[in-house]
């Protein structure tokens, strides 16, 4: 089974909770879901293999390490996944993007795919699909099934907040994709949000409602 993985570095977690509060506007939540992001990115990047190059310095040559294999691609569901696409991309610019267009059907809950826009090899790249949300699992666990679909086999799924039912998909789902979260959170409500959750992402990232 993929492994489910909380990040609980302090940074990450006071900034969650400014996130979470419904006074925060959308200029300083798009701040801190970006900032997040970036933290986010660093913890799941551990792993990135290496290989051993020679580096000459201003004294001498060394060995010395460096990031081997194709780049990374980065997966944001749209939209609120977009939200933390450039706080990925500020630690690994030169990451190809790729976009799945889902939304969530108020009343059925079910995802409802409406684009997707992929780099050609994203079958050679580890791939990192990022959400801030990870509520019935119904999107993500959707959004992953379009990437395997078209050739995909190393997919990291990232996500703020997820909920037990979410997460519980995924494995069902996916058993070879690890979870990072920055929390994972009691319950959904009735309306399907996750409590306590931080409201709609969409919205308070944008403005919209
Ligand atoms: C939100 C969120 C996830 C999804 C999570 O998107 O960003 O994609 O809901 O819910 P689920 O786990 O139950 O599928 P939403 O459908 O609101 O669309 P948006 O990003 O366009 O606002
Ligand atoms: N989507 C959101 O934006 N928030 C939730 O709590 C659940 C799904």
């Amino acid at each position: 089974m993929g492994e489910l993985k909380v990040l609980d570095h302090p940074l990450i977690q006071h900034k969650l909770t400014m996130i979470r509060d419904h006074r925060t506007g959308t200029k300083a939540f798009r701040e801190l879901v970006d900032e997040v992001g970036t933290l986010m990115a660093f913890e799941i990047t551990r792993d990135l293999p290496l290989e051993e190059v020679d580096v000459q310095t201003p004294v001498t040559t060394a060995k010395a390490y460096r990031l081997s294999g194709k780049k990374l691609g980065i997966i944001p569901i749209l939209r609120a996944g977009l939200g933390m696409m450039d706080g990925v991309l500020n630690l690994i610019p030169a990451a190809k993007v790729g976009h799945v267009g889902l939304y969530r059907d108020p009343k059925t809950l079910e995802p409802v795919e409406y684009y997707v826009k992929l780099p050609s090899d994203i079958h050679e790249r580890e791939l990192i699909v990022v959400d801030p949300m990870l509520a019935t699992g119904g999107s993500a666990s959707a959004a992953i099934q379009s990437l395997k679909d078209r050739g995909a086999v190393n997919i990291k799924l990232m996500c703020l907040i997820g909920a037990p039912e979410g997460v519980k998909r995924i494995q069902q789902d996916h058993d070879d994709v690890d979870i990072y979260l920055a929390a994972l959170d009691e319950k959904l409500n009735e309306k399907g949000y996750i409590v306590p959750g931080l409201g709609d992402a969409g919205d308070r990232l944008f403005g919209t409602k």
